[in-house]
């Protein structure tokens, strides 16, 4: 079992019980010494978890961490490859960064980094990605495709499928996927995702995707200087997201995503994202730099430029800002 197993199982038995569980009955059960299951207790104290020890009883979870913590996200966890190196920070600037640097001093596959709050998140085109501590979800994950440059922005596909999944099954609400790379909720943004990749000519040496998701946060913290209209998951439904269950989510179905990615490729993927686009068939404004035009948009091609009919000419985006009319 990874350490991180091992924490999450002594958890599970800890709430599995009604009281006391004895330092015996857990390494018994875990098939560890004492002393390595003490060493666990204390690790999932320094985590925050109150755990009190008494004497010829043993061991009593009182309270857990509000702050996301791998242990509670490890618990249940049954991915293949994400998650597979777990790190939760309480704060730190951006999450992308953190597992960029990661991955090129040799961060495996799989490495995921979460952080409680951001003081400098990043958004696409360089602008900021407003990240208040305690209420949504900032996360950012390693992945190793063996794929050239030219194929990676089809996983800007993938995060976007996945992060659509996950909505739609924590909560009633129906998310939509607006080109290149946004989550919306009744036409207001409610996830963004900026993908960060290290290449050589021929191949990927590794790419961070990073995932925002508004989830508890309260529109009032955002202020009202957005560049475009946003939401959150609780604003739109009234419920508070269990941010430990929506990350286990949303892990799962990247996880299935990207496994699907390199053994189909990224057909699959792209036709659901376009089945979930909300701009198929739609009038858009285009703005590419100083240019602008409006058309109509057809879809997306495999490396994830949006086709806009204008005329009887179809223009291929690459990047840019679309908005609908
Ligand atoms: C956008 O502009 O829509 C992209 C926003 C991406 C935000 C996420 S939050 C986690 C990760 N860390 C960052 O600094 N940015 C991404």
């Amino acid at each position: 079992m990874k350490e991180a197993e091992v924490d999450g199982r002594i958890l599970e038995l800890f709430r599995s019980g009604d009281g006391f569980v004895s330092g015996e009955a857990l390494s018994r059960l875990l098939g560890l010494s004492r002393t390595a299951v003490w060493k666990h207790v204390n690790a999932l104290r320094s985590a925050g978890y109150l755990i009190e020890a008494v004497p010829a009883k043993g061991y009593r979870l009182l309270d857990s961490p509000r702050l996301l913590n791998k242990h509670d996200i490890g618990q249940g966890l049954t991915t293949r490859r994400i998650g597979a190196n777990l790190v939760c920070l309480k704060e730190t600037e951006s999450t992308n960064s953190v597992a960029f640097k990661m991955a090129e001093e040799g961060a495996c596959e799989g490495t995921v980094v979460i952080a409680d709050g951001q003081s400098a998140g990043k958004g696409r085109l360089g602008r900021i990605w407003l990240s208040p501590a305690g209420v949504n979800l900032y996360c950012s994950i390693v992945l190793r495709p063996p794929i050239s440059p030219m194929a990676a922005c089809q996983l800007t596909f993938l995060s976007a499928v996945a992060v659509a999944r996950a909505i739609e099954n924590c909560s009633e609400l129906t998310p939509q996927i607006k080109w290149p790379n946004d989550v919306l909720i009744g036409g207001k943004k409610v996830a963004g995702l900026l993908n960060e990749m290290n290449a050589e000519t021929e191949k990927v040496n590794f790419v961070v995707l990073g995932i925002g998701v508004n989830l508890n946060v309260r529109l009032s913290q955002l202020g009202g200087t957005l560049r475009y209209p946003a939401t959150s998951l609780i604003e739109e439904s009234g419920v508070e997201v269990d941010r430990v269950a929506f990350t286990r989510t949303l892990l799962t179905e990247i996880d299935d995503l990207y496994d699907r990615f390199l053994v189909e490729g990224e057909g699959a993927i792209r036709n659901e994202w376009l089945e979930r686009s909300a701009m198929r068939g739609r009038q858009v404004k285009v703005s590419v730099g100083e240019r602008q035009f409006a058309g109509v948009v057809q879809g997306v091609d495999q490396f994830g430029a949006l086709l806009v009919l204008v005329g009887d000419k179809v223009e291929t985006v690459l990047s840019g800002d679309v908005s609908l009319i």
